[in-house]
């Protein structure tokens, strides 16, 4: 493929270096004797894409892109990141300042409705999540049906699905006063789905919400507090999981976010298309990656060897062994968001005159890999997933409900995907193509014959 600019290349290495030259109106494509002219696309912050959508009517052929590495599948003005600098910005706001000044709160805000809201609209927005934080008392009877050690994962995708049974009065995408109530029902309702979950697997009785707390004060209380006893939230902790939440809150077109989209294109409702992506966000290779990596630390600590046999054993690709938390699809540089973690993670500990031999682990695998020749090379860094589960351990969360505190911290960024692709003008049912390589036509054979 070649643009007036120059070629542009399939690595996503090359195209990066093809992308910081100045932006061709079009790409030209020769195939045998054809040529043919694509729009180029530009974005705000300078990236380039060739449009290929109408290659295959205009030529009968398509782009293969397995994982996508190389393929966007939406315009987008929600988040912006640079993987190559480490830069992480939602509209327009480096994640850093957000972190430092903003709440999750009014970081959702800004995701879902586009600007930071003033301070009435805040005051607004907090009390109509407050009107909603309690779930209906028949939801309480799904936690029995589930058995006690289910992976509150599992009992978070199900629930979120089953609010489309509770709320079939708000389930029409193209209805805004219907997506907006159910926007608030899923961001007040998330915590207390995932606390009832925790508190059924351990076997005590469920928690209500408390709209005199913050949100992140709320969760804690109804994961921590007992009826027998006063519960009093640690405003640090509360302060070290709304940080947690904030870096989490939306990360472009990462796997559950995309799934949320391609469910959602079917004009599937925001609850089924939620769902989906919890589903998707508790792999390991995604936001299941945070209690991967903590069992990773616990069995290096547990084991004589140390840090260097799990680095050796990172290298070998026949081990099957990756190091966790580890490497990102999109960052060749420090992950922003585990910079802000890592620090938060320090802040905490000396707070609570804390050691974790797990945090002096992951310090040591972190120097030991970044001078390594292997991960150079490979440019793989700590991601987002390597240090959150220290904080979330130091703050008494069990390792369970590690991914279930992700989902709660990209809610609002699955929900401002959902709706920024409903109000598309472009919109269409998310199909993508294949090269088929089974069989060729063959008669078929009775049973009795083969
Ligand atoms: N440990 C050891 N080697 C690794 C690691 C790792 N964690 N990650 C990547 N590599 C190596 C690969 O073996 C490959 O080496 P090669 O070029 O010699 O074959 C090279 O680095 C590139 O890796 P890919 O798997 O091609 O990269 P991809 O972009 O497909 O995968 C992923 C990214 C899934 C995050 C990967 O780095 C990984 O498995 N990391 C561990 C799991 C993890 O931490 N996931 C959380 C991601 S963040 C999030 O989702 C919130």
């Amino acid at each position: 493929m070649s643009g007036k600019a120059g070629t542009i290349g399939n690595a996503p290495r090359e195209t990066t270096v093809a992308a910081q030259q100045a932006a061709p109106e079009t790409a030209l494509l020769r195939l045998g004797d054809q040529e043919i002219e694509l729009p180029v696309v530009v974005g705000s912050e300078g990236e380039h894409a060739v449009d290929i959508s109408k290659l295959r009517s205009q030529t009968g052929y398509i782009t293969l892109d397995e994982g996508y590495v190389n393929t966007g599948t939406t315009t987008s003005a929600i988040t912006y990141l640079d993987g190559e600098t480490g830069i992480l910005r939602y509209r327009g706001y480096p994640i850093e300042e957000l972190a430092a000044h903003s709440d999750f709160v009014e970081v959702s805000y800004l995701l879902m409705f586009g600007e930071l809201p003033s301070a009435e609209q805040l005051d607004e927005f907090r009390q109509g999540l407050r009107q909603h934080t309690m779930l209906h008392e028949d939801i309480k009877s799904f936690y029995s049906g589930f058995p006690r050690d289910a992976h509150p994962m599992a009992i978070l995708g199900s629930v979120v699905g089953a609010l489309s049974t509770f709320y079939q009065d708000s389930l029409d995408p193209k209805d805004p006063s219907q997506v907006n109530i159910s926007l608030y029902r899923l961001m007040a309702k998330l915590p207390t789905i995932a606390a009832f979950s925790h508190k059924k697997s351990i076997g005590q009785p469920f928690i209500y919400p408390r709209n005199d707390l913050s949100y992140c004060a709320n969760f804690l209380q109804m994961m921590f507090a007992v009826p027998t006893e006063e519960y009093t939230v640690d405003p640090d902790f509360a302060e070290a999981l709304n940080l947690l939440l904030i870096v989490h809150a939306d990360h472009e077109q990462n796997c559950s976010t995309s799934t949320v989209r391609m469910v959602g294109s079917a004009d599937a409702n925001l609850f089924a298309s939620i769902s989906a992506g919890i589903c998707a966000l508790w792999g390991p290779l995604h936001g299941g990656a945070n209690q991967a990596c903590v069992e990773m630390l616990e069995r290096i600590k547990a084991d004589p060897d140390g840090v260097g046999k799990y680095v050796d054993l990172a290298k070998d690709k026949d081990s099957g062994f990756r190091l966790m938390g580890f490497g990102h699809r999109v960052y060749k540089n420090y992950d922003p968001r585990a910079k802000i973690i890592r620090a938060t993670c320090n802040r905490l500990l000396s707070k609570m005159d804390r050691k974790d031999p797990i945090f002096e682990i992951a310090q040591e695998l972190e120097s030991v890999a970044l001078s390594d020749p292997y991960f150079v090379e490979r440019k793989l860094y700590p991601n987002v997933d390597f240090y959150s589960g220290v904080v979330y351990r130091a703050l008494g969360i069990p390792v369970g409900m590690f991914t279930v505190l992700f989902a709660m911290g990209r809610l609002p960024g699955w929900i401002a995907h959902w709706m920024e692709m409903h109000e598309s003008n472009t919109k269409r049912i998310q199909r993508p193509r294949q090269v088929y390589t089974g069989a060729q036509k063959r008669e078929y054979l009775p049973v009795e014959k083969r």
